[in-house]
């Protein structure tokens, strides 16, 4: 089932010559990712085949007959959780996945328990994982190691997928299509995706969901990104290369107030200031970049609030309770959507369609 995994025809030194577009061909397998490691992988096709695969997947789960189906889905397959990083909902949400699909899984979230404390490469550790499991997810705070890590397999005996669960500050894929998923569900009786005008807030230097989510966004037509952030936290110039070269139209200031009332969609984020050096982001005035109830006033009526999170004072939890909130329904969101991508990663993804096509007939 490995066969037809182009990372194995290409060398260390080679890859690493490549663009990041030249990269997304060799995560592909028949057509479907293999790897996931970078939102610009994704085209538009697939991610709206995610969307859809995860709202027939969700359907599905409702009666039990459709529950028994799922859990038969991958029941021989087992999967491995490596989070070298804290996380609470990506660590759950793919846990949860896996369940939904019958497939068992196992987790080491602390090298301290493993033998990487002996002194054990993060490599040596990752081949022992594919010796036992069928599928790699890992979080990482190093850019690129699951890029490294993906190669490595691939040209091992035991050549498993590799599902990259946030990658340093640099990119987190699953989360970018989660937050597709919740925007076309959320317009999808108002044009969908296409032409919607969407604010980022906050940390955009360090945010990797906001990074990965602007590279899936240049996809669709007559999008508008706002970049609101001060000039220390502002978006790198890598994604505005991005999107300049796909023709979307963007602004990038400092100055959120005047943003809220224009937009469709505010992503809200938290400052990331685990990466700093010398606690600058620490002391830098941030209060600017909270939402705020007043500023529910300001938002469109039919406008949505999002956010990766975890929060902290970025948006007040009074906020919540407006319909506008969205980011309850994203954590919900992110389970489906990626017992879809998994799905599709064994290929097993024309199954869930055939069980749907009979259920709504
Ligand atoms: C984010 C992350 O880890 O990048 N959380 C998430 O996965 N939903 C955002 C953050 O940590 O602020």
């Amino acid at each position: 089932m490995y066969r037809d995994n182009p990372l194995k025809r290409i060398s260390w030194a080679d890859y690493q010559q490549l663009s990041v577009d030249e990269r997304a061909p060799y995560f592909l397998r028949k057509g479907k990712p293999n790897h996931t490691l970078f939102a610009q992988q994704f085209d538009r096709p697939l991610v709206e085949r995610i969307c859809e695969l995860a709202t027939r997947t969700r359907r599905i789960a409702k009666t039990r007959g459709g529950m028994r189906f799922l859990q038969d889905l991958l029941a021989e397959k087992r999967a491995m959780l490596y989070f070298s990083q804290p996380s609470t909902r990506t660590f759950l949400s793919f846990s949860a996945a896996c369940q939904i699909l019958g497939m068992q899984t196992n987790e080491v979230r602390d090298a301290a328990t493993s033998s990487e404390i002996k002194g054990e490469s993060h490599e040596d550790s990752v081949r022992t994982f594919s010796s036992y499991f069928d599928l790699l997810i890992m979080r990482h705070p190093t850019k690129g190691f699951a890029e490294r890590i993906a190669w490595l397999l691939s040209n091992s005996e035991r050549p498993v997928p590799v599902l990259n669960a946030g990658s340093g500050a640099d990119q987190h894929p699953t989360q970018a299509l989660l937050d597709m998923y919740t925007l076309q569900r959320s317009f999808e009786k108002n044009g969908g995706i296409d032409g919607k005008r969407i604010a980022f807030v906050g940390d955009l230097a360090r945010g990797r969901t906001v990074r990965s989510l602007a590279a899936l966004l240049r996809h669709f037509d007559g999008v508008k990104a706002y970049f609101v952030a001060p000039d220390e936290l502002q978006i790198g110039t890598d994604i505005l290369a991005l999107l300049d070269a796909a023709g979307m139209a963007y602004e990038v200031t400092g100055d959120f107030r005047p943003v809220i009332p224009q937009v469709d969609a505010i992503y809200m984020t938290r400052i990331q200031d685990e990466w700093d050096q010398a606690q600058e982001s620490r002391l830098l005035d941030t209060s600017a970049y909270h939402f705020t109830v007043d500023d529910l006033g300001l938002l469109p009526p039919h406008a949505i609030i999002m956010h990766p999170l975890p929060r902290r004072a970025e948006i007040d939890p009074a906020v919540d309770r407006d319909p506008r909130a969205m980011y309850w329904r994203q954590v919900r969101n992110g389970m489906w959507v990626r017992t879809a991508l998994i799905a599709m990663t064994f290929d097993r993804d024309n199954e869930i369609d055939r069980y749907h096509a009979d259920l709504i007939r």
